[in-house]
């Protein structure tokens, strides 16, 4: 993107010797190099454009990064981009008018020479239409050209300009209605946006950019919009424009086109040539397809980051229901031990009463012989889970995993032993745990997750007291880290 400034300088200083009256009279007084108004070129280049901005809480944000590009007269140059690419950011770096919190740092060069854009040399098309509802579309105009052309410019002049631009922007049909309001019902969304790109050109500036000229118009409007662009710019003006999702009709009048994701260029070059370079790169534009759509879904990373975290959160939920289901199916099954520890207990009492041992010596030599055996089955039903759901691989969170298990059947063990010592009747026994153990599962934060459980008694004590709540959560934040 070389630019020759020697012949840039010679096109200028010609094209200045050769003003047309009209342009005379608006820029020839200015002197001829900052100038792009009147019949002056302008070609604008950009190099390594970077722009930081600087957030409130200190941090910093590359919100362009590394940008080269140029913009030609007689071209129209599309930006295009998901939201929040950077395109409205390009428009204000080129034209001047970054933020105060933004550093911007590469160059810009207007016909070859470093030039910032001073206030008012270039036009500039906002997003929104800030326009007085009451006026008419031809007071609008006309009030802006008394307030901007020259006062040595004549009144018929001055009408002759305003009617030329009602012309050239389309606007005859409305240029006796009423702009309109919230109230007033006016010029159509697409005329509005036409009177605002109407007051730019008035002073028939040589640069021109747009902000998004064409959002929230329907097809038909943002494709005359979009025409009339297209015709300013073969007037010899050098139009540069965001556009966010034009239709095939809009994007084959596009010359140029610039694709931004993620304030980076994926794309800088003839906008007929797209078709090939994505072709090229890989990502053929199907046939029946909006080739702008096309180009915007292969730079939209957005959708890649929510497809993963969908699938991320589809295999963490089916996950979870497995490790519920291996909690809640062994943790049940120990129930089957219950009528053994009433025989158990039984023979503890006796023993007891006899004097041969305490409670103490009891419970520690119970847990102990129960111990292989659990540690036993707990491995080998966690074993054969774990690697066939295929929990994530890894020594520690298989073993993190095992334990789990084996703490909370030992907790199923201990409840099933002191449920015997109060109710010393099988069925009873039997019915009492698995209801227990029926509302902890219920309250582990499975079925509903733990912030929607019912506060008083199913979320305080139940799911703090329920051993399932915290072996799944245990669980679900290992399975989540990775
Ligand atoms: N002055 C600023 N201060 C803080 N952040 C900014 C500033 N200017 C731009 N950004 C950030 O830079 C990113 C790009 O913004 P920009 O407005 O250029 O996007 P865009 O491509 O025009 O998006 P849209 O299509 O939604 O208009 C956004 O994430 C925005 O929050
Ligand atoms: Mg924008």
């Amino acid at each position: 993107m070389e630019v020759d400034s020697g012949t840039a300088a010679a096109n200028s200083g010609l094209v200045v010797a050769g003003l047309s009256p009209l342009s005379r009279t608006l820029w020839g007084d200015r002197g001829a190099d900052a100038e792009l108004g009147g019949d002056v070129s302008a070609r604008l280049t950009w190099k390594d454009l970077t722009v930081t901005v600087t957030h409130s809480n200190g941090e910093t944000q590359k919100v362009l990064e590394g940008l080269t590009g140029y913009a030609e007269p007689g071209t129209l140059t599309a930006l295009m981009g998901p939201s929040g690419s950077g395109k409205s950011t390009l428009l204000d770096a080129l034209s001047n008018r970054l933020a105060s919190n933004a550093f911007l740092s590469g160059s810009i060069l207007l016909n070859g020479r470093k030039a910032k854009l001073s206030f008012g040399t270039a036009a500039y098309v906002t997003q929104d239409d800030n326009l007085i509802g009451t006026l008419t579309v031809r007071e609008t105009i006309s009030y802006s050209a008394r307030l901007r052309l020259p006062d040595k410019m004549r009144w018929e002049e001055k009408r002759a300009l305003v009617e030329s631009t009602i012309i050239e922007m389309g606007l005859q049909d409305c240029a006796d209605t009423v702009i309109g309001n919230w109230h007033l019902r006016g010029i159509s969304g697409g005329e509005k946006r036409r009177v605002s790109i109407a007051l730019e050109i008035l002073m028939r500036p040589r640069l021109l950019f747009l902000d998004e000229p064409t959002s929230g118009l329907d097809s038909a409007s943002a494709f005359f919009v979009t025409q009339t662009l297209r015709g300013l710019s073969r007037d010899g003006r050098t139009v540069v424009a965001s556009i966010h999702q034009p239709s095939s009709e809009v994007f084959e009048l596009f010359d140029r086109l610039c694709l931004l994701s993620g304030g980076k260029n994926v794309y800088f070059g003839k906008a007929s040539d797209a078709y090939e370079f994505f072709a090229q790169a890989g990502f053929p534009c199907p046939a029946l397809r909006n080739p702008s759509d096309h180009f915007l879904r292969c730079v939209n990373s957005d959708f890649d980051k929510v497809k993963n975290t969908l699938k991320g959160s589809l295999k963490l939920q089916a996950r979870g229901a497995c490790a519920s289901f291996i909690f809640g199916f062994v943790t049940f099954m120990s129930i089957g031990g219950f009528p053994s520890f009433v025989e158990d207990m039984k023979v503890f009492q006796r023993e007891r009463m006899n004097g041969h041992y305490g409670v103490i010596a009891f419970v520690i030599s119970n847990t102990l012989s129960a111990t292989p055996f659990l540690i036993m089955i707990t491995f080998i039903s966690g074993t054969l889970c774990y690697f066939m759901v295929r929990l994530h691989p890894g020594f520690t969170h298989y073993l993190f995993f095992v334990l789990c298990l084996y703490a909370s059947v030992t907790v199923v063990e201990s409840l099933m032993m002191a449920i015997a010592s109060v109710v010393p009747n099988f069925l009873m026994g039997i019915v009492i745990g698995a209801g227990i153990q029926g509302i902890f599962m219920l309250v582990s934060g499975y079925f509903r997750l733990p912030k929607d459980i019912p506060k008083p008694f199913w979320r305080y004590p139940m799911s703090f007291i329920s051993f399932h709540f915290w072996a799944l959560q245990e669980d679900a934040a290992e399975e989540r880290e990775h």
